[in-house]
């Protein structure tokens, strides 16, 4: 099987029954995903779409062992014997650094490296622009979002106000590239 199919398969079965809603929002994440690996080369765009569908397996009681998600993801992953690269772009999606930080689980997400490349970019892009139903919105709109859906005294609300504008700038940089190569990421 590849790595897309397998990604998909493996996180359907960990997300799809325990978390619907999150596995709908994962699907949107590998819709969006989709767009930027068409104009990747093979292998970052295979990548691309994998971390899509793998980026919040973490969120399942089948493998939370910190209860922060991306390490959990990243580590499950890990054990599994998947390549370190992809294990790396779970483990910092979405600007996780920032909310190991206020986890106090710095050290532990330090294992793997944010690789600051357009795969990772298209990463955060993707996830922030998809709803938690799996459609398409704005980066403001989707950190918004969270903020009311969290509450403003949780540390996922702290997180997000301090992680703005690095999200905001990967999604900047994936929309730009995407215009430089002429393709349509406004449609659904
Ligand atoms: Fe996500």
């Amino acid at each position: 099987m590849d790595l897309v199919s397998w990604a998909r398969e493996l996180s359907c079965q960990v997300l799809a029954v325990e978390l619907p809603r999150r596995w709908a929002h994962v699907q949107g994440v590998a819709y969006r995903a989709r767009i930027v690996s068409a104009v990747l080369p093979g292998l970052d765009g295979d990548l691309l779409m994998a971390a899509a569908y793998l980026h919040d397996i973490g969120y399942s009681s089948m493998l939370a062992e910190t209860g922060f998600h991306p390490l959990d993801g990243a580590r499950f992953l890990k054990e599994k014997g998947v390549e370190g690269r992809l294990c790396a772009l779970i483990a910092h999606h979405s600007c996780a650094y920032r909310e190991a930080e206020l986890r106090g689980l710095s050290a532990e997400l330090a294992e793997w490296t944010d690789e600051r490349t357009l795969v990772r970019d298209a990463l955060w892009w993707a996830d922030m622009t998809t709803t938690p139903d799996g459609e398409k919105t704005t980066v403001h709109d989707r950190i918004e979002e969270i903020q009311k859906r969290y509450g403003p005294e949780d540390l996922v609300t702290y997180f997000i106000r301090q992680a703005k504008g690095e999200l905001v700038s990967a999604v900047e940089r994936t929309e730009s590239r995407l215009r430089e190569t002429g393709v349509d990421y406004t449609a659904k």
